[in-house]
């Protein structure tokens, strides 16, 4: 069995007055370890699909299993708790809290999620360690530069060690360098880990370092 398997995904969005139907029997299975890259024009989908694999939302029908547990059939109090354990997410804007500092930033999953406060904040200091932030600890987000702050969202996203790292266009909004410099961190973050990573993104280079690439062309309807 593979680590990830989901089969026969469907996701129509309904809250808006015309429903937005954006793919529908989609599969995909990504193995232990590997380092899946998913590309795919704006508005294919590529977002709902990482959302719905890492149980920030559900899908309409389908199967996710992750690491042999069955995501469909978690109660919303489940989902919540596995994903808090097991799923680190990175999204294109770092979405670091504006009031915190970045090592409280990195250490909130773990007050999340009930590890002791003195031990998530070591955690976290030890990841903005091996990120190369350990100066950095103390300022706000605000006082961070885009590469800076989705370091911070990395090792944030590293806190509860999950086995899914799944990031959404997590260099799309850096120069060239810095996405280089944020990819291989990424890459030996993944490597050194065990990790089995899905990482969006439009630069065909990144993606081409990947193990495997997922393209997402037509709509599935
Ligand atoms: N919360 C939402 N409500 C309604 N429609 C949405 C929502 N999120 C995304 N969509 C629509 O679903 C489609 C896929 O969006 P998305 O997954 O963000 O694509 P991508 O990440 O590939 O650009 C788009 O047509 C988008 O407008
Ligand atoms: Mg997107």
């Amino acid at each position: 069995m593979s680590f990830l398997e989901a089969r026969a995904l469907s996701k129509t969005y309904r809250n808006a007055e015309v429903p937005v139907a954006v793919f529908s029997g989609l599969d995909l299975q990504v193995e232990r370890g590997e380092m899946l890259a998913i590309v795919g024009p704006s508005g294919i989908g590529k977002s709902t699909l990482l959302h719905l694999l890492g149980g920030l939302d559900r899908a309409d029908s389908g199967t996710i299993r992750v690491d042999g547990r069955d995501l469909i059939a978690m109660s919303n109090d489940e989902l919540a708790a596995f994903r808090n354990r097991n799923v680190g997410f990175v999204f294109q804007f770092h979405h670091l809290l504006p009031e915190f500092t970045a090592l409280e930033n990195v250490a909130m999953p773990g007050w999340i999620g009930r590890i002791a406060h003195g031990e998530a904040l070591k955690r976290a200091a030890a990841l903005l360690a091996e990120l190369g932030l350990s100066p950095r600890g103390r300022h706000f987000p605000s006082q961070l530069s885009g590469g800076e702050q989705q370091r911070v969202a990395i090792a944030r996203a590293l806190l509860t060690d999950p086995l899914l790292f799944l990031a959404d266009e997590p260099t799309g909004n850096l120069d060239l360098e810095t996405s280089e410099r944020v990819f291989d961190l990424m890459r030996d973050c993944h490597s050194k880990r065990g990790l089995t990573s899905i990482i969006v993104t439009h630069n065909p280079e990144l993606a081409a370092r990947c193990d495997r690439v997922f393209e997402m062309k037509q709509r599935y309807n």
